[in-house]
């Protein structure tokens, strides 16, 4: 059993290019040995190809080889992957690249190639325990960032237990975003950041007294000035915790309006971030859509048209447009979020 394995649960994977056949062969032999499994390549064109399709924990790559140099390859290979643990190995005491270069390429160790694998054994060994390494603090902060999720939640629950309409309400936006963020085609980490603002942007309103918050009708302007401070508590609330860092512009700037006539800071268009624009959108579209204790739900429809009427007002123009067409194309996805509010 190699250290990953000990560590980790799986067994480790590593390429190794190579245009000494000779070479190559003594080498996986000795590492074999070591229950470490080896998928040699000669031509460094086709492990290249193999390396973008197949995942690998280590390369191990010569210097000099024809017609293309080991560090060349290996500024291809840091192009797609960032991650593997490489270990270059030259024949040539004198030849090898610059120190200033290894690092350049985030080339980890050097080996010195003779007949004895033992230290090449301890470089891959070390390769392991890093890597190992690596994924166990991957594990733990996912299981920290888990249990930070898990602490707002109460934070949510509690504020349902007050207010149980601003609960559901959040989830709602938190799917409407969830829908128009893969539409935009948002990066993972960006809808990452969009669904967790939706689902706590409206936490703040636990500091909002419960004779504003449940009060049925018109606010007078003494209280709405009042409520206007939600996204301003939801931000201080949610920045005690590090996994909100990215959501918390959202939330800031969830009632900012396009044409600078929003809160709480006024500002307007694109400087207010893409992704607060997008959450304003899908903000709105359940406030005006979904039914509330002092109003009836109304269709879709009509949520289409009251963000047209807002479109360079409210609401970024591009976006509203956007948003429709998305939830057109969701539709069926869209009717049973807003039944959900009923
Ligand atoms: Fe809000
Ligand atoms: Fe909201």
């Amino acid at each position: 059993m190699n250290e990953l394995e000990r560590i980790v649960g799986r067994k480790g994977k590593v390429m190794v290019i190579d245009d000494d056949i000779g070479m190559m062969d003594a080498m996986s032999v000795v590492l074999k040995k070591y229950d470490i499994q080896v998928i040699p390549f000669t031509e460094p064109i086709t492990a290249l190809e193999n390396l973008k399709n197949n995942e690998y924990d280590i390369l191990i790559i010569n210097y000099l080889m024809n017609p293309v140099r080991g560090d060349e390859i290996v500024k291809l290979v840091r192009e797609f992957n960032k991650e593997i643990y490489i270990i270059l190995m030259s024949g040539h005491k004198e030849l090898t690249p610059s120190i200033d270069t290894m690092r350049s390429l985030d080339i980890q160790a050097y080996f010195e190639k003779s007949s004895r694998f033992d230290q090449l054994v301890l470089l891959i060994e070390s390769g392991f325990k890093y890597i190992a390494s690596i994924e166990n603090a991957k594990k733990m902060s996912h299981t920290i960032e888990l249990h930070a999720i898990e602490i707002v939640d109460i934070l949510r629950n509690t504020v349902g237990a007050k207010d149980n309409f601003t609960k559901d309400h959040s989830d709602r936006v938190a799917k409407y975003s969830t829908i128009f963020g893969k539409y935009l085609n948002l990066s993972d980490e960006d809808l990452n950041t969009l669904v967790l603002a939706a689902q706590f942007h409206d936490v703040g309103k636990i500091g909002i007294g419960d004779s504003i918050l449940l009060k049925g009708g018109k606010l007078t302007p003494e209280e709405y000035n009042h409520m206007k401070l939600h996204p301003l508590i939801s931000t201080n609330i949610l920045s005690a915790c590090k996994i909100f860092e990215k959501s918390l512009p959202l939330v800031k700037y969830h009632h900012e309006q396009y044409d600078g006539n929003g809160y709480p800071t006024g500002i307007k268009g694109t400087d207010i971030p893409y992704l607060a624009r997008v959450l304003t959108i899908c903000d709105a579209f359940d406030a005006i859509t979904a039914k509330r204790p002092y109003k009836e739900a109304t269709t879709l429809e009509y949520g289409f048209e009251e963000l047209l009427n807002g479109a360079g007002k409210q609401f970024d123009p591009e976006l509203i447009n956007k948003f429709i067409d998305c939830i057109k194309q969701n539709y069926e996805e869209a009717k049973a979020i807003h039944a959900s509010s009923f």
